[in-house]
């Protein structure tokens, strides 16, 4: 396979990334493309490979195949030194707990690249910890100890910020803060390359979004891209009717783009232009199958999940019916659009 190189300008950018763990691939030929200056939403379900990709970026693992840039040259593994230049939050951030949040950030600072000691004031107060930063650890939530863990992650002041799963364990409160500080640094030049098993969770804060399931990228573009070029049909049949429909409505779509949620027995969602919807009826009524229901729409939560999970399901782990979230369905559904 051939590893086009990519363009420059990018904060980031992988080609055809691969790795295992054993005989379980977790990559499976990455291409991300993140432009410089951006909050770029890196988003998946669970077991996606997300964390995988973060801590190859972050130099902690290697891959087996494939390439990185890095703030526009190749990264490999002699390269931790340029690490300096980018900064992680991944997993659970480790401190001493009993040190206040100000030691634990000084003691990193005295551990790493010589930093000015007002560096720590400032962090401590963009991450919004000041007036709590005396006391120990130990008595930080989840929420501010991940606030602290993006203060380290931006000790160096590195060009790029990578944050895996930072909003995780924060309350509605929490995320806004954290939203306004990663849109903060972004306005200051920075790409903050952010991941989420949540698209609602980022999708205010986020310039761009990529997705993956199993280990491959299966959409990357602007949010308004993402609603303008995909949308969702979903049809109702009569169940012993189902196999049949699939079969006649692959003629219009891939196999791939019709869905049958084991959960909601009858359904069919189908990723086709929310516009098509009659193309749809039209397909089935020809095959002698006549709807008892049909909607559409192109909200982006349930394109998320459609997304994921088709990809999932021809990676040959896990089947329709055992994924983790149902799309919505009853009078939020179709969403006309989501709340910007
Ligand atoms: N250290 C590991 N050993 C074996 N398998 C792993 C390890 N880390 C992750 N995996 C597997 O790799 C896949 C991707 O995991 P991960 O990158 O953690 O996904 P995500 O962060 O998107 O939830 C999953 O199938 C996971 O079970
Ligand atoms: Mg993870």
């Amino acid at each position: 396979m051939a590893v086009t190189a990519p363009a420059d300008g990018l904060a980031l950018a992988t080609r055809g990334l691969r790795k295992s763990y054993g005989s379980r691939l977790a990559l499976d030929g990455l291409d991300l493309t993140v432009p410089t200056g951006i909050v770029y939403g890196f988003l998946g379900p669970n077991g996606a490979g997300k964390t995988t990709t973060m801590r190859l970026l972050a130099g902690l693992i290697h891959p087996d195949g494939g390439t990185i840039q890095l703030l526009g040259s190749p990264f490999g593994r002699r390269d931790r030194h340029r690490l300096f230049d980018v900064g992680a939050l991944i997993e659970s951030p480790s401190f001493y707990p009993f040190l206040s949040g100000r030691q634990n950030l000084r003691e990193l600072a005295a551990t790493g690249a010589p930093v000015p000691i007002r560096r720590v004031d400032e962090l401590l107060e963009l991450v919004g910890l000041n007036g709590r930063d005396d006391d120990k650890v130990s008595g930080y939530s989840l929420g501010m100890k991940q606030r602290l863990g993006i203060a380290a992650a931006l000790l160096s002041d590195p060009k790029l910020l990578l944050l895996d799963e930072p909003a995780n364990g924060l309350d509605p409160a929490g995320i806004v803060a954290m939203r306004d500080m990663l849109r903060n640094l972004a306005s200051t030049g920075k790409t903050v390359f952010v991941s989420s098993h949540l698209l609602g969770e980022v999708q205010q804060m986020v310039d761009m979004v990529g997705i993956i399931a199993a280990g491959r990228l299966v959409k990357e573009g602007t949010i308004d891209s993402l609603l303008a070029g995909e949308g969702l049909v979903r049809a109702r049949v009569m169940p012993d009717q189902v196999p049949a429909a699939v079969e006649a409505l692959s003629t219009l779509v891939e196999r791939a783009r019709i869905d049958t949620p084991a959960d909601e027995p009858g359904w069919l969602v189908v990723q086709i232009a929310a516009d098509r919807a009659a193309d749809v009826s039209r397909t089935l009524a020809t095959a002698s199958i006549y709807v008892a229901g049909l909607e559409s729409g192109n909200d982006l939560e349930s394109l998320f999940l459609a997304l994921t999970r088709t990809a999932r399901t021809d990676g040959g782990e896990g089947s329709i019916g055992s994924r983790a979230a149902a799309p919505k369905t009853g009078p939020n559904w179709p969403a006309g659009g989501a709340p910007r």
